[in-house]
């Protein structure tokens, strides 16, 4: 009894550190950092550029005004849209913010530039791409003057290529493998009691008297894993 509280445990604890999300710390002037990744954009492609119709924009990620001094002519401008002689800023020397989890592949640079109706706002969705060290994708202007692009760069890729195989994390990996294990043991269960040890209805269900306990289980596991994973000394009463 104790033994299967204990692998109950075990696997709900696996499960919930898969699905936590924390979000990543901005750290001037563009760094993301959580707990086991800093996403670094100082070494990606500077200055940014890409062309979306009549538009080239063209933006520095970290905030410098000197990568981007050839295009944008203020020099609180990180960012500008240029179309012939028209320049509007879109992001400012100071403006970077960041959130989102790297490892859920979804953190958002956002930056602004001007004033009241003149407003314009940059974002940058850093999504991971092995084979680029930085490409400018425009993805929509919406609402009017809010410009979204994709960032898609080697540095926001929190597991090594090499380790990679075909977008699947090591958690998901885990996790494939514990429900695999699992079907092959219920599946593998029912079979060998029905047909080996003939048992009949709900005796055919492998450990039968441990999976009707099971949602106590299950509350009793939550309730520790809230705890911090740490052992209650009532423990041994149950
Ligand atoms: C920006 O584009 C990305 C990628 O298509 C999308 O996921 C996101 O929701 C968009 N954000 C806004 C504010 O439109």
């Amino acid at each position: 009894m104790t033994r299967g509280l204990i692998i109950s445990l075990l696997a709900i604890c696996t499960l919930i550190n898969l699905v936590i999300s924390e979000d990543c710390k901005f750290v001037p002037p563009c760094q993301c950092v959580s707990t086991g990744f800093t996403l670094d954009l100082r070494n990606t492609v500077r200055p940014l550029s890409v062309i979306d119709g009549d538009y080239t924009y063209y933006i520095d990620p970290c905030g410098d005004h000197a990568k981007v001094a050839h295009f944008c002519n203020v020099a609180e401008e990180a960012g500008c849209q240029v179309k012939q002689s028209s320049i509007f800023g879109i992001a400012s020397t100071s403006g970077y913010s960041a959130t989102g989890d790297p490892f859920k592949n979804n953190v958002v640079f956002k930056n602004q530039y001007g004033e009241g109706t003149e407003i314009r706002v940059t974002l940058l969705n850093i999504k991971c791409n092995y084979f680029s060290e930085g490409h400018l994708v425009f993805v929509q202007e919406t609402p009017p003057k809010t410009y979204n692009f994709t960032l898609e760069t080697n540095r926001a890729c929190t597991v090594p290529a090499e380790d990679d195989d075909g977008g699947l994390s090591g958690g998901s990996v885990l996790l494939i493998i514990f429900f695999v294990l699992l079907i092959v043991y219920l599946v593998g269960g029912v079979l060998f009691l029905k047909f080996v040890r003939r048992a009949e209805g709900l005796e055919a269900i492998p450990n039968y008297e441990f999976w009707k306990d099971f949602p106590s289980l299950v509350k009793d596991g939550v309730k520790f894993t809230c705890r911090g994973c740490k052992a209650e000394s009532t423990y041994e009463k149950i």
